[in-house]
């Protein structure tokens, strides 16, 4: 898969396999997604919707046929408390925040059976703000001392506050990994900003909460044109955006499809055509 240069200079696949909700098939889908060609993996330490150790049970198929770790992208979050099934937290939630972290960070590399992580993603903002701010630090450390390679941040819809956390941050964010919907407009103007400093936006729900752009007559119509099925049309739309769209597909057939769409490119026309759709 042809991966996309991030600005921070590293290399990124242009979509990640996500592994929320797969429960106890997560292995085998994960293997089967990496067999099929995805070389980026997102999930998070958050037992109430993530199986991370069978994440790692995934990997470990690819490398004993041969794969490499340097040759995946693995992604995970720390999860706040507030994020947590109660009778499930990976940590001691009564731990300071900076322990919390780093726990966590340590299940998650153990989990996913690796000595580092190519991005650590704060899960959801803090508040008040010197509570993101302090998690924000322990982040930066996990970087500097080798754990991580890169950070970021997810759910977080409030430009402001992105600006705010850029403008504190020594090391700032990689990416924003948000729900992609019409309800915050598509953060459209979160994008762009984002865009502006060389950031990358990732995607979720792309699909799932976008029904009406799949079933729209603009999207038939273009999926007619290529032979592809709407899905594909709007993950390849996405693409050219600049979006890493998350992809959780548990269909074989659909990973083969969806890692086939950077085969086409779409015209500038259809590309208007879809960004009017995103209202
Ligand atoms: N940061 C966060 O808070 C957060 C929240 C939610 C999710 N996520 C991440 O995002 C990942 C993706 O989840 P998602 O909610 O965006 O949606 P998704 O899991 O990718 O859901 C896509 C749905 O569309 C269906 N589908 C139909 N055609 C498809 C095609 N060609 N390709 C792919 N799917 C197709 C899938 O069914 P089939 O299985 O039949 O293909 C599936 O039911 C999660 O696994 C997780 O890693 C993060």
């Amino acid at each position: 898969m042809q991966c996309i240069t991030s600005n921070q200079n590293f290399q990124v696949p242009p979509m990640l396999y996500g592994t929320a909700w797969k429960k106890e098939r997560t292995a085998n889908l994960v293997a089967q997604a990496l067999e099929n060609g995805f070389r980026g993996i997102d999930t998070a330490c958050q037992p109430k919707h993530y199986e991370e150790a069978l994440v790692g049970e995934g990997c470990a198929h690819f490398y004993a046929k041969g794969g490499k770790r340097e040759e995946l992208f693995l992604q995970t979050k720390f999860t706040p408390t507030e994020g947590q099934d109660p009778q499930r937290v990976p940590y001691n939630p009564q731990a300071s925040l900076e322990e919390q972290i780093l726990t966590s960070c340590n299940i998650s590399k153990h989990n996913l059976q690796t000595d580092y992580l190519d991005s650590f993603l704060l899960h959801s903002p803090l508040f008040p703000y010197s509570n993101l701010l302090k998690a924000w630090k322990v982040f930066e450390s996990l970087l500097e001392k080798g754990d991580v390679r890169h950070i970021g941040i997810s759910n977080c819809y409030d430009l402001q506050l992105l600006q705010k956390l850029y403008t504190d941050a020594r090391i700032k964010p990689w990416c924003v990994q948000n729900r992609f919907y019409a309800d915050v407009h598509y953060d459209t103007t979160l994008r762009a900003w984002l865009k502006d400093k060389g950031m990358i936006y990732q995607s979720f729900w792309t699909l799932s909460a976008n029904p009406h752009i799949l079933h729209s007559l603009i999207l038939q119509e273009i999926a007619q044109t290529y032979g592809k099925s709407t899905a594909q049309i709007f993950y390849r739309y996405v693409m050219h955006q600049g979006i890493i769209p998350l992809n959780g597909t548990t269909s074989a057939q659909h990973m083969k499809e969806d890692l086939s769409i950077l085969e086409f490119t779409l015209t500038p026309l259809e590309i208007a055509r879809i960004d009017a759709l995103l209202v």
